[in-house]
């Protein structure tokens, strides 16, 4: 198959590996060899994901540098430089602690990581490799409990169960339009960024500080669905008696985004923003997230997120994948734009997180229709950053790592013409 060759390809072509020099080794893949030349959280957790079917050692010498760039504390940045400081050009883009001299962001993104983990463990156990081989490591499980713990204690101080993300793009969504009503001229695409990330740097990063003196700032659904699929998967790598605390935290992250970012009458989940917790009601594939986390959220919500909105030709039910932005929405841009992303074109990743969801809830033939098409679309232009939803041109980086996911995805969805009789 064209796509699984070319997806080996590129997971290979963008393999980093070498020595820093404070002696710390790292071997990760960079999203893309022009254009994204780091470490980036999320992508890591993707790639790592997608290694899981080419080179076992691979996925978890992603996973295991993704937590050698955190602090004992367990924190872990959104962006690591490792070999490659961040240039003057862009620097000023990388929400650092200081101006330079950093080796990576002090700010966080979606946080998949046990949930990587869990799946890289899985590939392993049923490859067959050295049973020792097949979870993380104890000191890998160490760490991870102290990164959900960190988590807890900086992003969710009010206690509620959801994390809150200080600056649009910890989301991963850099400057998709649920943000514009949030950050006006703080945008990420906006020149008012670099004083967003002033201030953080002026309040030290003090998360807890930050969240009770400013507004903007966003307990966000996506990265709350990710925390919650990751505090799921944490615990049953840990086991009944370690994990029972995460499994509990990962319940009330549920729970809240049921009772608070569930709107009965919209049908979708809608983010919180600043002190006084508002609903910013703009339709992006995040507000469909939570059907990720499948059988914790009732059947009947799934149902409508899926009709209502994920099949609908007015909304989400595009050509190719499934668009980052509403396409009734006003702000719904399908095309490619220097400055902006997350406005409407279909990532691969919103795929792999949402359409195994769609085909176990029994809607198999729109499930295989959307991987179907997307195989379409990489076939004709290849792994690009993301696609246009009606013509299904790649648009953005070339050879974007995390879209080898689609080789994966038609692993859990293939199409049933072609499953064995
Ligand atoms: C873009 C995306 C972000 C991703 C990064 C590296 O900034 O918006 O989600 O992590 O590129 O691929």
């Amino acid at each position: 198959m064209l796509i699984d060759a070319d997806a080996e390809r590129v997971l290979r072509d963008n393999w980093r590996e070498g020595i820093r020099h404070d002696g710390i080794e790292y071997a990760y893949t960079c999203p893309s060899p022009r254009r994204y030349k780091h470490q980036w959280y999320w992508d890591s957790c993707f790639h790592a994901i997608a290694w899981s079917r080419v080179d076992l050692a691979r996925a978890r010498a992603e996973l295991e540098t993704l937590m050698r760039a955190g602090q004992p504390d367990g924190f872990i940045p959104h962006t690591t430089f490792w070999g490659r400081p961040a240039v003057w050009r862009r620097a000023p883009f990388y929400a650092t602690e200081r101006w330079r001299g950093c080796e990576a962001t002090a700010s966080i993104q979606t946080p998949l990581l046990a949930f990587a983990w869990e799946i890289v463990a899985a590939a392993s156990a049923s490859a067959a490799a050295s049973p020792s081989a097949e979870g993380p490591a104890p000191t890998a499980l160490a760490g991870l409990r102290a990164h959900h713990d960190w988590l807890a204690h900086h992003r969710d101080p009010d206690d509620d169960g959801l994390l809150t993300i200080l600056l649009p793009d910890e989301s991963g969504l850099d400057d998709s339009p649920k943000y514009d009503p949030v950050y006006g001229r703080l945008s990420h695409y906006r020149p008012g960024y670099f004083w967003l990330v002033d201030r953080c740097r002026r309040l030290r990063w003090d998360s807890r500080a930050i969240i009770a003196a400013t507004d903007e700032h966003v307990e966000d659904v996506l990265v709350n669905v990710a925390y919650a699929l990751s505090g799921h998967a944490l615990a049953r790598l840990l086991g009944h008696a370690d994990g029972a605390a995460y499994a509990r935290r990962a319940d009330a992250t549920v729970a809240a985004l049921l009772e608070r970012c569930w709107d009965e009458r919209r049908g979708l989940f809608f983010d919180l923003a600043g002190r006084r917790e508002r609903r910013v009601e703009v339709s992006t594939w995040s507000a469909l997230a939570p059907l990720a986390l499948g059988e914790a959220v009732p059947e009947e919500i799934r149902r409508r997120l899926v009709e209502e909105h994920l099949l609908d030709p007015r909304r989400f039910g595009a050509a190719y994948g499934i668009p980052s932005v509403s396409m009734d929405e006003p702000a719904f841009n399908p095309e490619w734009d220097r400055f902006k992303t997350w406005r409407g074109p279909s990532w691969v990743n919103t795929a792999w997180l949402l359409v195994p969801a769609l085909a176990d809830l029994g809607y198999r033939d729109e499930a295989e229709r959307i991987v179907g098409a997307l195989t379409t679309a990489a076939g004709r232009t290849g792994l690009r950053e993301y696609y246009h939803p009606h013509t299904g041109a790649g648009l953005g980086a070339r050879d974007f790592a995390w879209s080898t996911l689609l080789v994966d995805l038609r692993a859990r969805v293939p199409p049933r013409s072609a499953a064995p009789a």
